[in-house]
């Protein structure tokens, strides 16, 4: 069965990237001219995902009106002439077909995903986190979905992250058996272990291909650290019942837009990637003495 449904769960507190996310999600940072949510939905899209369910929570209104028609701006583009524009704003809001739910309490990740189990069904699904991008061809979701055609099993994105402190930012992989071409069956993901006490090169991120049986185990699942419910841990059980399976995520640069170095970075590899400011940028990043 092919994957047409998503879930990006969009309701976190965004706390890192304070004062900004006092009023405004941090899934609405502009790189160039569009929201990084933008960036993700297209990502989506392309990889053949028809219906999005973006979960939301307190003060993410933004992201409902983004994805909303704008009656009265097309009204007011149409009288200047601006037909491109017009139909730039338009097609925003016909990519996909997007449904909310709220998140009442911030409790995860988990927690977020189990607020769209009556939408998912019994369809396998995508879970994108709504702080991530990705730059490159073909793009993470595609490699994920080649390799869910193949297993017909849960797919995490895993990325070999060995930089110091990133023991510390990563849930990393635990392998059971790796099967070449970057796809392993994992046996489980370890959350933040450490630099030291990595039981892989391989990072867990914050992309999977799930199916309806994830739903139960989360909804059994006690809260964990935090108070959250992990997803992580629920795919650690979902492990135990059936084969996982880990993508290395191949000839793509990623940026977690939640942090602000990164959400930098991406700001200038976009505008040098951007054809009509690509000149003038490099010459103004040419001229700083750095
Ligand atoms: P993060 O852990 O990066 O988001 O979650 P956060 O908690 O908002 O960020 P910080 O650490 O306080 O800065 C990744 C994605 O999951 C969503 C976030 O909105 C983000 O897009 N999320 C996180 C939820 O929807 N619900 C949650 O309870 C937690």
């Amino acid at each position: 069965m092919s994957i047409r449904k998503a879930v990006i769960p969009v309701a976190g507190y965004g706390t890192r990237f304070l004062p900004f996310t006092k009023s405004i999600p941090k899934e609405m940072l502009p790189i160039v001219d569009r929201p990084v949510i933008q960036y993700i939905v297209e990502e989506a899209v392309q990889a053949g995902i028809e219906e999005i369910v973006l979960v939301t929570g307190y003060s993410k209104r933004a992201i409902e009106d983004f994805f909303d028609y704008n009656t009265e701006l097309e009204y007011l583009l149409d009288a200047k002439g601006k037909t491109a524009e017009k139909k730039m704003i338009r097609d925003v809001s016909d990519m996909a077909r997007f449904i909310y739910v709220r998140q009442k309490e911030q409790l995860g990740i988990g927690h977020a995903i189990l607020q769209a189990k009556e939408i998912m069904g019994s369809d396998p699904f995508v879970v994108i986190s709504g702080d991530d991008v990705f730059a490159g061809r073909p793009s993470r979701l595609e490699q994920m979905v080649s390799a869910y055609e193949k297993f017909h099993s849960p797919i995490n994105l895993s990325m070999k992250r060995d930089m110091p402190g990133d023991g510390d930012r990563y849930g990393y992989l635990k392998l059971a058996q790796e099967l070449g071409d970057g796809i392993s069956r994992i046996e489980s993901i370890v959350e933040k272990p450490g630099d030291a006490n990595r039981p892989s090169p391989y990072a867990c991120l914050n992309c999977f291909i799930l199916t309806p049986d994830i739903f139960p185990i989360l909804e059994n699942q006690a809260p964990g650290k935090g108070g959250e419910i992990w997803l992580s841990e629920a795919v650690n059980t979902l492990a135990q019942q059936r084969p996982v399976f880990a993508v290395e995520a191949k000839g793509l640069k990623y940026y977690d837009c939640g942090n602000k170095l990164e959400y930098s970075k991406a700001v200038v590899d976009f505008t040098l990637a951007r054809e009509e400011m690509s000149e003038d940028f490099r010459d103004y990043l040419k001229s700083l003495s750095l």
